[in-house]
């Protein structure tokens, strides 16, 4: 009757073979849907003479009733085996192994900062800071620098105000650290120190390792003893050092402090344009106006250096240039570990 046994049939097959709630959806609605199979014969019953109506109302109702049946069972079996699935799918295994080591580093300028004072503790000195917003007093005048001095000019210091500035050196922390303490002194002060420079071998803002020492007697023979545990410490044992005459308006007589070249030892290579000697460092005896000035008790005498940080890892790595120290390259960083 109106091929009822067919459709269920049909519908049984479909049923059947279904993979997923998709499937098992879309034969709902073929069937039991607005327009399905078996709605459209339910529908049909109105064009029957009414006396059978009865009869086949049931008939087809019956049919309906298994069909639903068979859909709704079939759909909970599929629900749970999909949950199941899920369920599997989202676990986690906690016993996996990681898959990368990708632990940040320390940048190779902090690396070289804490090496020196390290260094320098060892050797006896203690560490020292000083403000990166400096007066003109502090950075020049009370290091005996001249008022037309041309490091003075804007085209070399950045100035903040008429006597504020971003001091250009640590050797400006030596003023505040004898105004404040006693001789003996023994410290280093390392830090950042801005002029307007900017190229291979400039950067606007470096970093400077200041020493300073203040006691009975001291010589250029004191100086060049505790340069050289420096330089043998941070580059090699096999280090020498030599002293040429140079000149600061801080230090009397001053020095320029040469390294021999770490990369042929001293024999000429490209890195050392074949003088087996490389510039590393300021350094000389303190200039007795810059001790007065600082209230230091005329029996005393000091020595004084001014290590450049980026000049000594550029020289230690091998680096030409060295906006790569400051560029963020993770790289190139990471090779400094
Ligand atoms: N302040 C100097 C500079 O920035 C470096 C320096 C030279 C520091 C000689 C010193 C020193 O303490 O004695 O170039």
């Amino acid at each position: 009757m109106y091929n009822i046994e067919f459709i269920e049939e049909e519908c049984i097959a479909d049923v059947n073979s279904c993979k997923n709630s998709q499937d098992i959806n879309a034969i709902r609605v073929k069937y039991l849907g607005k327009n399905g199979k078996l709605t459209t014969v339910l529908k049909s019953l109105k064009d029957i003479p009414p006396s059978e109506r009865p009869e086949a109302g049931r008939y087809i109702n019956d049919a309906r009733i298994r069909i639903e049946n068979k859909i709704n069972t079939v759909e909970s079996i599929i629900a749970m085996s999909e949950k199941e699935k899920r369920i599997l799918e989202e676990q986690l295994d906690v016993t996996l192994s990681k898959k990368s080591n990708r632990q940040g580093g320390l940048n190779p300028i902090s690396i070289i900062i804490n090496d020196l004072i390290d260094i320098f503790l060892s050797l006896g000195f203690g560490v020292e800071d000083g403000p990166e917003i400096e007066f003109e007093y502090f950075n020049f005048s009370a290091l005996n620098i001249p008022s037309d001095h041309p490091s003075r000019d804007s085209s070399d210091t950045f100035y903040i105000s008429k006597n504020r500035l971003l001091r250009t050196q640590t050797s400006a922390v030596q003023v505040h650290v004898m105004k404040l303490q006693e001789p003996p002194i023994r410290i280093i002060c390392p830090g950042k120190v801005y002029r307007p420079d900017d190229d291979a071998t400039h950067s606007p803002m470096f970093h400077q390792i200041e020493g300073l020492l203040i006691d009975r007697n001291i010589s250029l023979y004191d100086l060049k003893e505790i340069l050289e545990a420096f330089a043998k410490a941070f580059f090699s044992p096999k280090t020498k050092i030599r002293f040429r005459p140079s000149y600061f308006p801080f230090t009397e007589p001053s020095v320029e402090v040469d390294l021999s070249c770490p990369k042929c030892g001293g024999n000429g290579c490209k890195l050392c344009k074949n003088t087996g000697w490389l510039e590393l460092l300021g350094a000389g005896i303190v200039h007795p106006l810059v001790l007065e000035e600082c209230n230091i008790d005329i029996r005393y005498s000091g020595l004084a250096f001014g290590i450049g940080v980026e000049r000594a890892a550029m020289v230690k790595f091998g680096i030409h240039d060295m906006r790569l120290l400051f560029d963020n390259d993770i790289r190139i960083l990471r090779q400094f570990r």
